[in-house]
């Protein structure tokens, strides 16, 4: 009899703690709840290789973001071979899911001379052989901004092959069904057709089961009209797969105000899109962070390399911090319940050939494993149509912290970059 009680009390106790997993249905995620589910996001990457190891820090920085009232992190970088369930299990008593990308600098889908080989094969099933075991792992993106340009549209179908073989591989060991992703680069020349490219095709098996876009087009006192957000909705309305922002938040004009959040989380677009991960946590040379751990100091051996300290206790940036969490407290949607929803979504037909623009055959396979892009054999690669500047779909340029931006810019310029664009300049930075 007691140890029947204590079995319920211990179950019932389980049943508090647990997080209940994501999946999707349609176009949208939920939990094993039934309940819609929006991301609430903040991209988190304190150190370059792995920030999900140091429990201490994560406790520390899950309470913060409890308060600021996120519900996910988007990790770059990971270590598979590292101990990680400490710090999912701070993140999943904080409500906090997890988005993490399987790639790392050295293993990544490049769009000069793409390649999908069995070493990145391997390389991104470390990463989900260990992450697949926590109820709060969201998803997994197969590439961060990998094209950029119209001629690197070849590297397209490279993204969509790791896509099919990670999910090929989650269902042959028998993994929960945690959704593959890709995380684009917003280059208004290059939509819609990646976007599109991504779902494409009648076969779901080689498609992505999400889209997200990075997108620092609002900026300011700006609208949900002026942004280009109405258009980027009504282009991806009828979008059969799940879709989000990766990446967002404009830091010019200062403060932050975040204003674009009630847009996003609100009745403009909580139909369409399934919510936003902010750019970014920590205060570091992009002037993104949202949090800082002390005063910037002199680089050296027993200091922070770049001279941003990266652990320790978070102190919110002030009023952007406050900003953002006074948005997210009044943006709580619900959208629709799971048993409600029975959608009838067919997949985008793939996008035409267009020399420039898009160099891929509406009808061409996905690579095989092991195959390296061939200009001689697929056709048109000499056009020089590439290098187009990301911009905002309003037509104003965008200082998207993407691999976009012109590489060759002087450091000095390049301030403003996210970790994509930062991994181009690698060698200048202090985790070399
Ligand atoms: C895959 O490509 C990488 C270069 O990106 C190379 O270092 C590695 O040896 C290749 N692996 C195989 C199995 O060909
Ligand atoms: C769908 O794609 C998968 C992965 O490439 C393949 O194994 C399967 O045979 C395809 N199914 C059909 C009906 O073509
Ligand atoms: C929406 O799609 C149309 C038609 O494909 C395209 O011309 C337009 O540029 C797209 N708009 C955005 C914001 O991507
Ligand atoms: C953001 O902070 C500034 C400065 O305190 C304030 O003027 C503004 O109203 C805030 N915006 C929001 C949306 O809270
Ligand atoms: C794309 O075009 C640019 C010039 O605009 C060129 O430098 C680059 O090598 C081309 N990339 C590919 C994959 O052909």
């Amino acid at each position: 009899m007691r140890s029947a009680i204590l079995t319920c009390a211990l179950a019932a106790l389980t049943a508090v703690n647990a997080i209940p997993t994501l999946s999707i249905k349609g176009s949208k995620f939920f939990t094993s709840d039934g309940d819609q589910f929006f991301l609430k996001g903040i991209a988190y990457q304190l150190v370059p290789d792995d920030p999900l190891i140091d429990n201490k820090q994560c406790e520390l920085d899950a309470k913060l973001m409890q308060e600021l009232g996120a519900n996910s992190i988007r990790v770059y970088h990971v270590d598979p071979s590292a101990d990680h369930k400490d710090c999912m299990k701070t993140f999943a008593d904080a409500g906090i899911y997890l988005w993490v990308d399987l790639d790392t600098f050295d293993t990544q889908i490049e769009q000069t001379g793409p390649h999908w080989n069995q070493s990145q094969l391997e390389a991104f099933q470390a990463v989900m052989d260990e992450f697949q075991q926590f109820d709060n792992t969201a998803g997994f993106f197969v590439g961060n901004e990998v094209l950029t340009t119209g001629n690197g549209s070849v590297a397209a179908p490279y993204v969509k092959a790791a896509a099919r073989d990670l999910k090929a591989y989650r269902n042959s060991k028998k993994y929960r069904d945690i959704p593959v992703g890709y995380s684009a680069a917003d280059i208004s020349t290059l939509r819609p057709m990646l976007q599109n490219y991504m779902a494409c095709g009648s076969n779901a098996s080689e498609a992505l089961d999400f889209f997200s876009l990075n997108a620092y087009e609002w900026c300011g006192a700006s609208s949900y009209a002026q942004s280009g957000y109405d258009q980027l909705t009504k282009n991806a309305t009828d979008y059969n797969i799940p879709i989000f922002l990766s990446e967002t938040g404009c830091i010019k004009p200062k403060p932050r105000s975040f204003d674009d959040q009630a847009s996003i989380l609100g009745k403009d677009m909580i139909g369409v899109w399934s919510g936003a991960i902010i750019y970014e946590w920590i205060m570091e040379a992009n002037e993104y962070g949202l949090v800082s751990y002390g005063d910037k100091v002199e680089p050296g051996p027993d200091a922070p390399p770049d001279g941003f300290p990266r652990s320790g206790k978070p102190t919110p940036i002030s009023p952007d911090f406050e900003n953002l969490s006074k948005q997210w407290a009044t943006l709580n949607p619900t959208g629709v319940k799971a048993s409600a929803y029975n959608p009838s979504l067919t997949a985008p037909p793939c996008p035409e050939f267009t020399d420039e623009t898009w160099e891929v055959q509406a009808n061409q396979a996905l690579p095989t494993l092991g195959q390296t892009f061939d200009a001689q054999a697929t056709g048109s690669a000499t056009g020089g149509g590439g290098g187009q500047q990301p911009t905002g779909s309003a037509g104003t340029p965008s200082p998207s912290p993407t691999k976009g931006a012109a590489p060759g810019t002087p450091l000095k310029e390049v301030q403003g970059m996210g970790l994509g664009l930062l991994g181009l300049f690698i060698g200048f930075f202090w985790w070399m």
